[in-house]
């Protein structure tokens, strides 16, 4: 098939980077960007990206879950067959985790604007209804569970489930939607149905430093790790720091320390070898000099692209962390707050983005992802696949998360053939 190359050239790196510094610039105060789940300034994201969707002439839509939604019909005279042809879209998030960085989620919805003013202006020929989806609340950081408006829309994320789920605060996600205008009561409406779509692509960074060190433009993502998120409680004894003598202490910090190094003993053994295990919040109660921490509440994250281990890394944590309590005195309680699995994407998306980037000249190759992604839920009903584009020094989830305007501009072209591809693909 023939491509003509003067679509692939009217990317524009520049403008890419104009909407990435837009959407950079509605975030709290403070370092890099906060834009969390179902927060105002989300939806101000939303927002933003809704009405450059309908300046460009599509029809936008937001569901109950917060999900906005843009199609573009397809092209030429084939009326309704046409309308009602499985549809083949591209998205990614607009959230951040806090004080987060530019390109995570937004490099994707992005590319996807651009993809969709160039396939207006230039009338790309489209055969199938195309689709450019901003996903909701995908950033587990908030709420304990990752990637909840595409969850919602696979239905494996019900609307009985928005009570259960809460934040650090105690704001259930049924009420924190609430606030910001949408329907937790109706998010089931939200459910995408197979047979109004063919394929799905999502542009993301790498969040990792293989396409940097390799010199390689474009990833393929084969394989979407799974997590699960556990929070523990130690209950001790909070008590004088004068006072109480050193051997009389159920102490919950030091308890919890020693659950901290478990993780990274039992991560780094090679029966758990390429899982990927983290603390990253951990809070002391009362929180006073004077006081023995009396309470400890620590979420610990395990990533793997094997889901057996990934369920039996987490149990052996369960179990160090009861032999650690009762060692040290104090009562724990783990409970798990999110749990998904590794997902293997289809080989043909794969191929149809090989093929997608061999036809603008650029190297690819084939990847795992190690962290979550809309993709990675959206496949349950839709057949979707992802683009990487190299992160610098493989950071991510932080202000120094860089991809420069040209890497994005050669994601996004990728991105274009590929589509262009699935439009045609029978
Ligand atoms: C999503 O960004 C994740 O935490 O993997
Ligand atoms: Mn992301
Ligand atoms: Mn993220």
């Amino acid at each position: 098939m023939h491509y003509p190359p003067a679509v692939a050239s009217r990317v524009e790196a520049a403008r890419i980077s104009r909407w990435i510094d837009r959407f950079a610039a509605m975030t709290e105060p403070g370092h890099g960007v906060t834009r969390l789940a179902y927060s105002p300034l989300e939806r101000e994201a939303h927002a933003l990206f809704a009405a450059e969707m309908t300046a460009l002439g599509l029809t936008v839509k937001t569901d109950a879950a917060g999900n906005t939604i843009a199609e573009l019909a397809p092209t030429g005279d084939e009326g309704d067959a046409a309308e009602h042809a499985p549809a083949i879209g591209t998205g990614s998030h607009l959230d951040s985790v806090p004080e987060g960085g530019r390109f995570d989620g937004i490099a994707g919805v992005v590319a996807g604007m651009e993809v969709a003013r160039i396939a207006v202006e230039e009338d790309v020929q489209r055969r199938r209804p195309w689709r450019f989806v901003a996903f909701a609340s995908e950033e587990g950081a908030r709420f304990g569970q990752a990637c909840n408006g595409s969850r919602m829309i696979a239905g494996l994320t019900r609307s009985a489930d928005l009570h259960a789920l809460h934040d650090a605060n105690g704001v259930t996600m049924a009420q924190a939607m609430m606030q910001v205008g949408l329907a937790p009561e109706s998010v089931d409406s939200a459910r995408w149905r197979a047979d109004d779509w063919f394929a799905f692509v999502e542009m993301h960074i790498e969040q990792g430093g293989v396409l940097e060190s390799k010199g390689t433009p474009v990833g393929i993502v084969d394989t979407i790790s799974g997590s699960t998120r556990l929070q523990a409680t130690l209950l001790g004894q909070a008590s004088h720091t004068g006072g109480t003598p050193m051997r009389l202490r159920k102490d919950a910090l030091v308890a919890a320390s020693e659950c901290v190094l478990a993780c990274q003993a039992i991560a780094t053994d090679p029966e758990h070898h390429g899982t990927r295990v983290t603390v990253g919040r951990l809070e002391v109660f009362p929180g006073s000099i004077t006081t023995i921490p009396g309470k400890v509440v620590f979420t610990v994250d395990v990533r793997d692209v094997d889901s057996d281990r990934q369920r039996r890394t987490s149990e052996a944590l369960a179990s160090a962390f009861e032999r650690i309590s009762a060692a040290r005195g104090t009562t724990l309680a783990v409970e798990v707050i999110g749990d998904t699995s590794p997902v293997v994407l289809p080989s043909w998306i794969v191929d149809e983005i090989a093929a997608g980037a061999a036809d603008v000249g650029l190297a690819y190759r084939v990847l795992p992802s190690g962290a979550s992604h809309d993709s990675q839920q959206i496949n349950r009903v839709v057949p979707a696949g992802m683009i990487f584009v190299p992160s610098r020094d493989g950071l991510s989830h932080v202000p120094e998360e860089f991809t420069r305007a040209e890497e994005l501009a050669d994601g996004a072209t990728v991105l274009l053939r590929t589509m262009v591809r699935l439009d045609a693909a029978a």
